[in-house]
């Protein structure tokens, strides 16, 4: 394996990268794989749900389904990530209730990684076995970014 786009030693799980490098790394996967970005960005949030699911499980609530986990993200999750890892920089994330079966996630990060949010959102509701309906309201590459779930069952 050559050396990252850094030129720095292998990466590290509990370092921190410049987002260029992720950029570096995604762009080349997708001329490699043929796979626009964005479909490569939102199948990476979609597999690192578990993962996530099983690191952060002591800020969550056993009764939690996708729409309660949405709705407490920023001021459970990402409020923890943030206080466990000075470094970290977890996007803000501001979740709109439009009624019992819709929310709309405004997501803004420096970043521009929203298709990695879309991603997460339906890693979740695979992994609760609900079925949902995510649509991008804006441009999916911006720092501000809406998205809307519906949800089916
Ligand atoms: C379910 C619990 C969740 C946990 C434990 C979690 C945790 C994290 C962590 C550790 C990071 C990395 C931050 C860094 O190193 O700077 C991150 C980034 C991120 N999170 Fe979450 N997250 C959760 C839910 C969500 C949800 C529901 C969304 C979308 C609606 C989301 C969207 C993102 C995105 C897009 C990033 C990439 C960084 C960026 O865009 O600036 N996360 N999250």
């Amino acid at each position: 394996m050559g050396e990252p786009a850094g030129g720095h030693a292998p990466f590290q799980m509990d370092e921190t990268y410049p987002t260029s490098e992720i950029a570096a790394i995604v762009g080349k996967a997708s001329e490699l794989m043929g796979i626009p970005p964005h479909q490569l960005m939102e199948k990476y949030g979609e597999s690192l749900v578990p993962d996530l699911f099983l690191i952060y499980k002591k800020y969550m609530r056993p009764e939690w389904r996708t729409y309660d986990m949405l709705l407490n993200t920023e001021a459970a999750m990402h409020a923890a990530v943030r206080k466990e890892d000075s470094r970290a920089t977890p996007p803000l994330l501001l979740v709109t209730k439009k009624g019992r079966r819709q929310l709309v996630v405004d997501y803004y990060s420096r970043r521009r990684m929203a298709a990695v949010a879309v991603g997460i959102i339906k890693g979740i509701a695979k992994y609760e076995s609900e079925k949902v309906e995510v649509t991008l309201l804006t441009p999916v590459g911006e720092e501000r970014v809406q998205i809307r779930v519906y949800f089916l069952s």
